[in-house]
């Protein structure tokens, strides 16, 4: 097989063949790349890494903030993880999976990354979850939470540094439950995300005796104008709304809930995503008092964030977002997986990836669970004015 291989890869990086699922699906039957020295993966000291993230689509300020918080890492250790200089390799993720898969497999098959990290849509993630467990090549998700990329469909190749969205939503469950006194109207975008994010909240929420007053998937990516959907909550005589959106949506959302003038008759909850970052400013006022679950927040107080906060703001004029810690955590895990590794292949990185231990992150310490989801603290956070600016409050800990 190694031959094989070896050939494949000569074949694949002369002009003969050039299409990629050609390569893609040659190489996944080879045993991953390798770390070098002159294997995939980089030569002599350098390893090659690959950065998949949305740099187009209703998600590419998620694939900024995530690319600048990988590249704060790198940029604060010189260049290098786990004694390897590095070299990145960006790619587009786009929106869907059309776009994502094909720019995942070249980053492997064609930039030969000794591993990936990125991809931020759940859906992006199961469509890849194969072609990385067949071609042995470490996986590091820095966002995407479908569950089941770290459960029933998990990998040795596969990790994540980010969350499993059911887990996200689960955490304001009991805090809702407790809360509201009525019915909860659940809305979300129709995706893999969404549903799991709805699906996670709702099962915290009715153990916890919470009732559900009516439910709504709106189109993934293409819906802008939310007031028939906003009329059909007002019209149900729900008490509070929980939702799931990111990105472009998540502004179009919160804004027209407070013009429609829900926002002061009817709470608004959702997971994190829905004021966070970029996403918080554009929404301005209109966001205050919407209560969220996340695992980050600028406005956790410990000296590791606050640490964070000031070189992210030095080097980039912003402050960070979740989507900023979860690719910088990223980074770190590599950073201490590739000084682990003991041989020069993509299952010795796998298995050094479950050596890393304790994370010491901006969020707060975290490690990865058995099955390769980081395990954390989730915060109930509230969108306050704070003498001008607009934050995300930590109210306390979720249980
Ligand atoms: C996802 O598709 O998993 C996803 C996308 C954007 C977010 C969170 C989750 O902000």
């Amino acid at each position: 097989m190694g031959a094989l291989c070896a050939v494949l890869r000569s074949l694949r990086r002369s002009a003969t063949i050039s299409g990629l699922a050609v390569g893609a699906l040659a190489l996944a039957g080879c045993a991953g790349s390798s770390l070098g020295p002159s294997g995939a993966g980089g030569s002599g000291d350098e390893v090659t890494l690959g950065l998949l993230v949305p740099l187009s689509g209703v998600y590419a300020p998620l694939g900024e903030d995530m690319r600048d918080g990988f590249r704060l890492y790198l940029d604060q250790h010189g260049g290098r993880l786990g004694g390897r200089t590095v070299k990145v390799v960006t790619a587009d993720e786009g929106e869907t999976p059309q776009t994502g898969v094909p720019a995942a497999q070249k980053l492997v098959t064609q930039d030969r990354a000794a591993a990936v990290v990125g991809v931020v849509n759940s859906a992006t993630a199961l469509g890849l979850r194969d072609f990385f467990h067949e071609s042995k090549v470490p996986l590091l998700v820095a966002n995407a939470g479908a569950d089941a990329i770290t459960g029933d469909r998990g990998s040795p190749y596969v990790w994540r540094t980010s969350f499993a969205n059911g887990k996200v939503g689960a955490a304001l469950g009991p805090a809702v439950a407790d809360e509201v006194d009525g019915g909860v109207y659940l809305i979300t975008a129709d995706y893999a995300a969404g549903r799991e994010m709805v699906g996670g909240f709702r099962k915290a929420f009715t153990a916890a005796g919470g009732k559900v007053a009516g439910e709504k998937y709106t189109p993934f990516g293409k819906t802008q104008d939310y007031q028939p959907y906003l009329s059909a909550i007002r019209s149900s005589g729900a008490k509070a709304v929980f939702s799931f959106y990111a990105g472009a949506e998540a502004v179009n959302f919160v804004k027209q809930y407070k013009q429609f003038g829900l926002a002061d008759k009817i709470p608004l909850y959702g997971t994190g995503f829905l004021t966070e970052g970029g996403v918080l400013s554009a929404q301005g006022a209109a966001a205050v008092g919407v209560k969220t679950s996340l695992h980050y927040s600028t406005e956790l107080d410990t000296p590791a964030n606050k640490a964070f906060v000031d070189a992210y703001r030095k080097k980039y004029n912003e402050a960070p977002t979740v989507y900023s810690v979860q690719a910088y955590d990223a980074a770190a895990v590599l950073d201490k997986a590739l000084a682990k590794a003991t041989g020069a292949t993509g299952e010795d990185l796998a298995k050094a990836l479950g050596q890393v231990g304790t994370i010491d992150s901006p969020r707060g310490p975290w490690s990865f669970d058995a099955q390769h989801d980081a395990q954390q603290k989730y915060y109930l956070r509230e969108v306050r004015s704070d003498g001008g600016a607009i934050v995300n409050a930590v109210v306390r800990e979720l249980g």
